[in-house]
């Protein structure tokens, strides 16, 4: 591709780049002074010969405060393009009844990140799906993906019809140039792409690897805070939202679209992230997983794993959410007289965990960062064998300490079957149901 101009990526003397903070907000941005119209949306003629398109995420006359719209003020708009054609999927796909779901607990290794010269893979070439359900006609469900990548996107970029992506980050930052500015993201942040907004991966470091929740179902948001109060857990002025950012470039690209659960190419003969101004509310934006505040017990016992959710996609049903994402921070575990690591459970709700960093404090071995576990609803899991031992002669008079350690849960209300490609994959460890036959039998009725 030829290239011609790009806008200035505002950014601060440390190289950072600029950001607006909020959740929901109507946010506003340029960059071009100027080029956003004032008092009108779709004015008769816009500044500096931009078109106006509207990009809208949900149904026009869903309540206002879930209503997530985007004016976008753009050098062509997003309708030129060349006809789509399918394309293979690779190891991407929305079919979820292509294997038995099981009642087994699953346990899966990171994926390896291939070498570039082997096997060049980009992050949408790089997509695997592990597990879903639901599926993107109905707008109901998710698909769960991990992603390796070894190689930028150039000349190639991608929008997601079927759903909205949260992009979980293990190991490489990467770079998410999309229609409405830049996000820079690295381990320990997560990423939301709304459905619809076209983007383009690049990998700073090289190879990287992650996770991504494609949500088929209404938008993430923060939930509601009940007796917490108004502070706590996710604060809205953490997530951040990228500045308006362009490129002028012509040349022959590819815009990839996910739609109906399959891949489809389009040539074009200009770089879809032309948007010179915007404003609105259906917008990317990053979130540091550091800046949750956990909040837990102070006397005993510990509260559901819900006290950690940190954004949610509602259900039809009030108090059941499609898809609850949560994670397991470093914190203070002060619990006296408490078995403190997560206890046995069997839950409705169905459970895919991931690893970015460190030690699970349920699992003593086998669950590494990159990996996944599957538990669905009503399998019995928890803690293992040798947790269970430390943990119950553990001083619970002291407080203990979790640090180095993020773990993530994608909790869904429905079933979360895996696919055929995860079952297959030579990654899922066929011992994980060990880790518990070690548990042993304690019951004596003559000793209270
Ligand atoms: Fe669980």
């Amino acid at each position: 591709m030829q290239t011609a101009t790009t806008s200035p990526a505002r950014a601060a003397a440390s190289g950072q780049l600029e950001y607006q903070s909020g959740f929901g907000n109507e946010f506003v941005t340029e960059a071009l002074p100027g080029a956003l119209p004032v008092g009108r949306n779709s004015p008769q003629q816009c500044p500096y010969g931009l078109y106006a398109e509207q990009l809208s995420g949900t149904a026009f006359t869903a309540p206002r405060s879930d209503n997530r719209r985007s004016w976008l003020y753009r050098i062509r708009p997003a309708a030129q393009h060349r006809p789509f054609a399918r394309i293979d999927n690779r190891r991407l796909t929305s079919r979820f009844d292509e294997a038995h779901a099981t009642p087994n607990q699953l346990r899966w290794n990171p994926l390896p990140i291939p070498d570039q010269a082997a096997e060049p893979l980009d992050f949408i070439d790089g997509l695997f799906t592990m597990a879903g359900n639901g599926d993107p006609h109905a707008q109901c469900g998710c698909g769960i993906h991990l992603y390796v990548a070894n190689r930028s996107m150039t000349d190639r970029y991608f929008y997601d019809a079927d759903g909205e992506l949260l992009i979980v980050p293990q190991q490489g930052r990467l770079r998410l140039a999309t229609e409405l500015g830049l996000l820079d993201v690295e381990p320990h942040e997560i990423a939301v792409i709304p459905r619809g907004i076209r983007f383009r991966v690049e990998l700073p470091e090289g190879g990287a690897r992650g996770y991504v929740c494609e949500n088929f179902g209404a938008p993430f948001r923060l939930p509601d805070l009940g007796p917490i109060g108004s502070n706590g857990l996710a604060n809205p002025r953490d997530f951040l939202a990228p500045v308006a950012w362009y490129e002028d470039r012509d040349g022959a690209c590819e815009l990839v679209a996910r739609f109906m659960g399959n891949l489809w190419s389009a040539q074009m003969d200009h770089s879809p992230l032309d948007v010179v101004a915007w404003h609105g509310s259906h917008v990317p934006y990053k979130y540091d997983l550091r800046r949750f505040n956990a909040i837990g017990s102070i006397s005993f016992d510990h509260p559901d794993p819900s006290i950690f959710l940190v954004l949610q996609s509602l259900s039809d049903t009030p108090g059941v959410d499609t898809i609850d994402f949560v994670i397991f921070p470093p914190r203070v575990l002060a619990m006296q007289d408490t078995f403190r690591p997560p206890w046995f459970h069997r839950n409705i709700a169905s459970e895919f965990m991931g690893l970015i960093s460190g030690v699970y404090d349920a699992k003593a071995e086998g669950f590494a960062p990159g990996g996944a576990s599957l538990h669905n609803c009503m399998s019995g899991h928890g803690p293992d064998a040798g947790t269970f031992e430390k943990a119950s002669a553990a001083d619970t008079t002291r407080p203990q300490y979790i640090t180095g350690s993020l773990a993530f849960m994608f909790e869904t209300r429905c079933v979360i079957r895996p696919t055929r490609l995860a079952l297959e994959s030579s990654e899922l460890q066929a011992d994980y149901f060990e880790c518990w036959q070690g548990l042993r039998k304690h019951f004596d009725p003559t000793r209270r």
